[in-house]
């Protein structure tokens, strides 16, 4: 076969593969060959296409799995796998060797699941710090998510599993997510969003991939011939197969005729649909037999015909155990003022909402039933042994999909009694819309923080398990209606913001003190609140003089999958209320849309802004028990989960309160984020003494947390991607670039995203890429740059000391900073990283290499990279902002690197070696 020498090898994609897929297309029908590009729904699959026995093709059958495998079938294992780390933690442990590993873990189960593809890995960037899927990513920069991705794609694939790449392409966040066009120029497409996919043909051999639900500039991904066939195939060379996201096929000829090879889940477009384009010209039979033949190449190269998928066991403790070393080994130790590790205490005060459950994770398609989990309290008992106490304390409300909703904090349980006294309120559920019959269920139960439908599917939903789930027959329309009293402790005036997708009356008192309009209501799908919908009330004689009215214009509109129909209305009203006068409460809700259905069902939440001294007694009473403690620990977390982005970076569900009344209280406090993405900080009012970063950290989080913070292993995670202070400082800055406007997202920052966008004379992150503290510290000395080769423009040598008292691991992280080209490039661009381990006092000398894309620039007018012409800095360090080392050199077409003589050419500076190993 004659192979154009730039299309990369493609393991599975020999002469003799090819050979086969031609013979079995041979002798295929029109109609098999039309079956084979057309999902077959079955539930007991992510996605599926049905078999061709006469031939002996088995079926595709595929499973989630950039998370672990999501096995759908209850008859397997329970419907249960390893539940590792988030990916977002796998990028941050920097390592491709455990990245190996994880995909090891992945592929040896999805194929004792009987699973043949695996969906995943993820490797989008992660551009704003609201996107619903940023966990599921590998961080902002397109080196490290293309490193870990080849390892954890070749793992996969060793076990003979197909994975496939998603969400291709530039699907970057989840708002609209199944209409919004991203406006992006070409050279931030290949620089920045596009190289993980390309790094995983060439050099990861992957062998599928998904086609994402955004449309990218004007044009649906599954049916962009830009992207499917100019970039995929032509310039990356790509011989596999592209198959759907969920329903993201619109088209049957465009679709199929830009580079789409098979429709999932189910026949929407192609099927019939497909067998008339083929009749009427619309298709050619020569472009379906292309489509067959990239999915059928895989399949016969990956040796999948002769040794199919099918059930068996799995080493559940050894799995367990890798999820418990990638986890400790992707924590990151932003901050530590020498409290870490935790030693010689006696009385520890455990906080958090999910601390006695194993409950942090991500929600969506790739949550995993895990084969057995390990809670926070259950590792600290462990770790800590007899002798040390624990006490414990929730001090926050269970996070829930409710939390997705915007609005400001929950109003806490304890401020609510039922009429018989009990904590909570009275909590009805109607399946139907106007509250007749007898309800589905009637519980105590004082959140008022719910978002059914899709996140509430039991395989979906990662909320607290300390919170039981609604009945899923409450996923359609449904009504509620809660009821009993809130008695607050301060007089004061409370702005009270019911959020609301359907009709609502809110009484308190006896009057009714906001309530939807149901005409205007039905019609809520702009970004604008209706000012005359933001109430003023006066109840039980309050003074009027003292009430404000609060309007809120621009607030943003919240959708599932978007596209209008899903848009939540906030309405404010501000109360006086008495201190310790029971208020009647009575909120009637009637889950009533037009566009509420299966997937997208109630949407309600009320929340609140009380007065300064309003402190809810379940805080009150972790702060107490933080004081009388020698050492607090906080875990906090997120909700994040496909199709929504969170509504803002603050922490959910009052536990920004709850830190700062524990920091308040005992200045010995840990605070661990387990979030799959950056949260704003700001409001604590102090820093804790130490600060981990702990992502979704998986089924063995307990003890990877318990090791890690008692320092039986040192925290060994980097930021893969930047810690902003706020959304000003992303692209979330205007909403033109996130979440877009009339359906856009323009991507007007080009490639300054995370990292990228820091300036050294600008406003600096909270804490920036790269950055995570060890347990020792380390020298960098002896930096000697010399020429390479035409891929690998220069060689650096460096030697990493251990200069501190225990073994650790250091991320040696190359920057190239800006290059001397026509168009703006950032500051510092990652070149090259290599995680090493070392003992105290040893040394190991590092070589990396530098390849000629890091001192390259995508040119728009040539379509091709061009190689910087010039002298170009080389910094070398801990993070992108703790730079030990510096050099330069020179590039560019003007030089032949076999000319470059490294020790005397002018512009070939060798720093001073420089100990700066102290930690922070
Ligand atoms: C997600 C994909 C996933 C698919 C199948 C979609 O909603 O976007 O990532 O693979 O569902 O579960």
């Amino acid at each position: 076969m004659n192979r154009d020498a730039s299309i990369p090898a493609q393991s599975w994609a020999t002469d003799e593969v090819e050979a086969r897929v031609n013979a079995l297309l041979g002798e295929m029908t029109l109609d098999e060959k039309i079956a084979f590009v057309t999902g077959g729904l079955n539930w007991n699959y992510a996605f599926y296409a049905r078999p061709l026995e006469r031939l002996g093709i088995p079926a595709l059958q595929m499973a989630d799995g950039p998370a672990g495998v999501r096995v759908n079938r209850g008859d397997v294992h329970e419907g249960k796998a390893t539940a590792l780390p988030a990916p977002i933690a796998l990028a941050a442990t920097w390592d491709p060797e455990l990245a190996w590993e994880y995909g090891t873990v992945i592929g040896a189960e999805a194929r004792a699941t009987d699973h043949n593809v695996s969906l995943g890995p993820a490797v989008d960037i992660a551009r704003v710090p609201l996107g619903g899927r940023t966990f599921e990513s590998y961080g902002e920069d397109p080196r490290l998510a293309a490193a870990i991705g080849v390892a954890f794609v070749r793992a996969v694939q060793a076990q003979g599993v197909q994975a496939c790449a998603k969400h291709f392409a530039i699907n970057n966040q989840e708002d609209h997510r199944t209409s919004i066009d991203a406006v992006i120029d070409e050279r931030t497409m290949r620089e920045l969003y596009l190289p993980p996919f390309e790094a995983l043909i060439r050099e990861g051999d992957v062998a599928s991939m998904m086609g994402s639900f955004n449309r990218i500039n004007g044009t649906f991904a599954c049916e962009n011939p830009t992207l499917l066939t100019d970039i995929l195939r032509g310039a990356f060379g790509f011989r596999g197969w592209v198959m759907s996201d969920y329903g993201a096929n619109h088209s049957t000829a465009p679709a199929i005729n830009a580079g789409l090879d098979q429709e999932q889940p189910a026949e929407g477009h192609w099927g019939g649909q497909l067998w008339h384009g083929v009749q009427n010209g619309e298709v050619a039979e020569t472009t379906l037999d292309e489509s067959v033949r990239r999915i059928l190449r895989p399949l016969i190269g990956l040796g999948q015909l002769e040794s199919p998928a099918s059930l068996g066991e799995f080493p559940e403790d050894e799995h367990h155990l890798i999820a418990q070393r990638i986890a400790e080994a992707s924590m990151v130790l932003l901050r530590n003022d020498g409290i870490l590790p935790l030693s010689g205490v006696r009385r520890v005060a455990l906080i958090g909402t999910d601390v006695d459950t194993a409950g942090a994770k991500g929600g969506g398609s790739s949550l995993v039933r895990a084969t057995r989990e390990i809670s926070p309290l259950e590792g600290l008992t462990r770790a800590f042994g007899d002798g040390v106490e624990i006490g414990l304390a929730f001090g926050a409300e269970p996070v829930t999909p409710g939390v997705l909703l915007p609005g400001p904090p929950t109003v806490p349980e304890a401020f609510f009694s039922t009429p018989d006294g009990k904590r909570g309120l009275v909590s009805e559920w109607w399946t139907s819309t106007d509250h007749s019959g007898e309800p589905l269920v009637s519980r105590v139960d004082g959140l008022i923080e719910h978002n059914l439908g899709a996140h509430n599917f039991p395989g979906f939903n990662a909320g607290s398990p300390r919170y039981e789930p609604l009945p899923g027959e409450l996923n359609g329309q449904s009504s509620a209606r809660w009821t009993g009293t809130l008695t607050v402790p301060v007089t004061g005036t409370y702005l009270f913001t019911v959020t609301a997708l359907g009709r609502f009356s809110f009484e308190l008192g006896e009057t009714v003190v906001a309530s939807s309009d149901t005409t205007s209501m039905r019609n809520s799908t702009t970004a604008e609140v209706d000012a005359s919908r933001s109430t003023l009330a006066v109840i039980d004689g309050a003074d009027a003089t003292e009430l404000e009215a609060h309007e809120r214009a621009g607030v943003q509109p919240y959708n599932w999958g978007g596209d209008g129909g899903g848009s939540a209305a906030m309405y404010d009203v501000s109360i006086v209320l008495v201190a310790g006068r029971p208020y009647r409460v009575r909120l009637e809700y009637a889950a009533d849309d037009p566009s509420q259905g299966f997937l997208l069902g109630a949407r309600i939440r009320l929340g609140w802004m009380p007065p300064a001294g309003v402190v809810s007694p379940d805080i009150i009473a972790a702060a107490e028990l933080a004081a009388a403690s020698d050492v607090a620990i906080v875990v906090v977390r997120t909700y994040e989960a496909e199709s929504d982005d969170r509504p803002s970076m603050l922490l959910p569900s009052g536990q920004d309160a709850l830190v700062r009344a524990v920091l308040a209280a005992n200045p010995r406090t840990v605070v661990v984020l387990m979030t799959g993405a950056p949260v704003d900080m700001t409001d604590w009012g102090a820093e804790p003494a130490a600060l981990v970063q702990a992502w979704f950290p998986g089924q063995a989080q307990g003890d990877a947390l318990a090791r890690v913070l008692t320092g039986s292993v040192e925290p060994g995670g980097r930021l893969p991607l930047t810690l902003p202070r706020d959304l000003s400082q992303t692209p979330g800055a205007t909403v033109a670039q996130y979440p877009g406007v009339d359906g856009k997202a323009h991507y007007s920052e080009g490639v300054f995203v995370g990292y990228r966008a820091v300036r050294s004379d600008g406003a600096q992150p909270a804490f920036p890429f790269g950055h995570g503290l060890a347990y020792t510290s380390f020298a960098y000395e002896e930096l000697v740059v010399e020429a390479g080769t035409r891929e690998a423009i220069a060689t650096l040598s460096v030697t990493v000391r251990n200069v501190g008292p225990r073994a650790g691991s250091e991320v040696v992280q190359v920057y190239v900073g800006e290059l001397p080209v026509d168009v703006p490039t950032p500051e510092r661009q990652l070149a090259a990283f290599r995680k090493l381990h070392l003992e105290p006092g040893a040394t190991a000398r590092v070589t990396l290499e530098i390849p000629a894309r890091a001192v390259s620039y995508f040119d728009v007018a040539t379509h091709d990279w061009v190689i910087a012409d010039g002298i170009v800095d080389v910094l070398i360090g801990a993070s992108s902002q703790d730079i030990r080392l510096t050099s330069s050199i020179p590039v560019g077409a003007s030089r032949s690197v076999e000319e470059w003589v490294p020790d005397s050419a002018a512009g070939w500076e060798e720093s001073d070696p420089t100990v700066v190993g102290a930690m922070p």
